[in-house]
């Protein structure tokens, strides 16, 4: 199967840096799938995400999305493809209402009348939003602006959505809600995701983790495989999931722990048991 996102032997530097802001970047994402990337501040998440879509041209390696190869001929239609959801999304409101909002970038692309009213409708259905078309954006809490810009991405149909950070600036309710509404689109459209997130949860939601350190890939695996690494996460400036920091602690108490992954559930189990044989 054709990758969704095909990345190989990438590097880009900001004019006038010292130094590369993404070293050798190599990594597939398959269609459908959903991947975490996360690093530490200034490891070059945001960077990573520009490339992806032509915001920033490479300075080296090659960028394949859907079998397109990046390129000055080939960057409109590859935006088509991949929608970017930043961080603050007061900074992306440009309607009076909201649907006029989430219609925006369909008018620009030129999408006839009768089939913007549809894909509006249909992408505030998506996120939960309908009810709100004819609010002022302004209005809305955290969590509804960050969906009603979703929904804006997801009106044009990407095949690929990029949430850069864009859960960071909602409470844990919030997020819970961003992360939940990502999973019943995945549900119902071939949707291929990459979230960027300081989330420790949302990143555990994802089918695999990038992990980014200086302009490098440090590590790809599953959230499981990730978090086993515990303190060098830390080292690196990460969190670590909370029954992550239970274990580490206990084991420093001298009670025998899994090396591998647990949730909080699979964490409450194993003391269960432990307790119950002790
Ligand atoms: N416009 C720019 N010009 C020069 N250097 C930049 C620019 N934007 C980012 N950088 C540098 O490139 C590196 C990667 O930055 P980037 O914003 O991609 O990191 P990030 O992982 O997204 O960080 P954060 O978690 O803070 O969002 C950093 O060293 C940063 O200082
Ligand atoms: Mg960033």
């Amino acid at each position: 199967m054709l990758p969704a996102i095909a990345v190989s032997h990438l590097n880009y530097q900001y004019p006038d840096a010292e130094r590369l802001a993404l070293h050798d970047v190599s990594f597939t994402v398959a269609p459908g799938e959903w991947v975490a990337i996360i690093g530490h501040n200034g490891s070059g998440k945001s960077t990573l995400a520009k490339n992806l879509n032509g915001l920033l041209a490479p300075a080296a390696g090659t960028v394949v999305v859907g079998g397109l190869t990046l390129s000055e001929s080939t960057v409109w239609d590859i935006r088509a493809k991949v929608g970017i959801v930043f961080q603050n999304p007061d900074n992306q409101f440009v309607g009076a209402t909201v649907a006029d909002d989430v219609a925006f970038g369909l008018e620009n692309r030129g999408v006839p009348r009768e089939e913007m009213l549809v894909r509006v409708a249909d992408a505030l259905d998506a996120v939960g939003m309908r009810d709100f078309a004819t609010r002022e954006p302004a209005r809305l809490s955290g969590g509804q602006k960050q969906r009603v810009a979703i929904a804006g991405i997801i009106a044009q149909r990407p095949d690929i959505i990029i949430l850069d950070e864009a859960t960071s600036m909602l409470d844990p309710a919030g997020r819970t809600e961003i992360v939940q509404l990502i999973q019943r689109l995945r549900a119902t459209t071939q949707l291929t995701v990459l979230s960027i997130t300081h989330d420790i949860d949302e990143a555990a939601s994802a089918d695999r983790v990038i992990l980014l350190n200086d302009g490098e890939i440090r590590t790809v695996g599953t959230p499981a495989e990730i978090f086993a690494f515990g303190p060098e996460l830390l080292k690196l400036g990460l969190d670590v999931p909370y029954p992550e920091k239970l274990k580490a602690a206990l084991a420093a108490r001298g009670v025998a722990m899994p090396a591998h992954y647990l949730d909080a559930e699979g964490l409450g189990d194993y003391l269960w048991t432990l307790h119950s044989t002790m």
